[in-house]
């Protein structure tokens, strides 16, 4: 088995019917290389992955406050009264690439987007290792100070994975975050530069 940071030719995703899913992967790929992690069998088939994002919440909040007084004054130019037209951009940032290493930088964070370990493989350790290499990526390249991740409450493997074996805390339950109307717990593990 080899671990290893992917090299974006080998981990293009195949074309997907739905165009929002394909953004998705390349969004993450392009913007955050250094925390996508693979793991690769023998015969070369990609058994594993980790996607992951850096986030900043004082910037998030910043431009979350500008975008909304950006959205008052249009609203007050116009006379108040007009549809506001920059809902869904000011509530989706523009991507944008990846911070520049600020080691003592507060606030930065990583998040986990998405972990999966093929039916064949699993069990082995291989979520560990994925999760603790984008771990270090997190810490060493963006400064981040902790990583958070969502997970369905009813995901006993991946809940056991990230509390027992990673040691994330469960922070709070957002009721209805999937799609389909399950739970989600909101965990956190502080990153520690070794
Ligand atoms: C969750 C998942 C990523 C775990 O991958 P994995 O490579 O099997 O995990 P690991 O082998 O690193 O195991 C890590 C720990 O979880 C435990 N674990 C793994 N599968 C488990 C299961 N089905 N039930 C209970 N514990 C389980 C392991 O025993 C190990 O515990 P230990 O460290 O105390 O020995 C994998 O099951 C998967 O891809 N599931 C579908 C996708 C998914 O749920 N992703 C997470 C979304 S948030």
């Amino acid at each position: 088995m080899i671990f290893r940071r992917s090299e974006r030719k080998k981990t293009q995703p195949r074309p997907l019917s739905k165009k929002n899913k394909l953004q998705y992967y390349y969004y993450h790929i392009l913007s955050w290389p250094q925390l996508l992690q693979v793991a690769e069998a023998t015969n070369g088939d990609i058994v594993g992955y980790v996607l992951a994002k850096v986030e900043d919440e004082e910037a998030a909040t910043a431009a979350a406050a500008a975008a909304a007084a950006s959205s008052k004054d249009s609203n007050t130019s116009s006379g108040g009264g007009g549809t506001s037209t920059t809902s869904s951009s000011s509530s989706s940032p523009a991507p944008r690439s990846p911070a520049p290493p600020a080691p003592n930088a507060p606030e930065v964070h990583g998040h986990i987007t998405s972990l999966a370990v093929a039916r064949t493989h699993r069990k082995l350790g291989i979520a560990s290792k994925l999760m603790q290499a984008t771990h270090t990526a997190m810490a060493e390249v963006f400064g981040a100070r902790y990583a958070s991740l969502h997970v369905r409450v009813s995901n006993a493997a991946a809940f056991h994975l990230y509390s027992r074996t990673l040691g994330y805390q469960i922070r709070g339950v957002e009721d209805k975050y999937y799609a389909d109307g399950e739970d989600a717990f909101d965990m956190r593990k502080p990153l520690v530069l070794s």
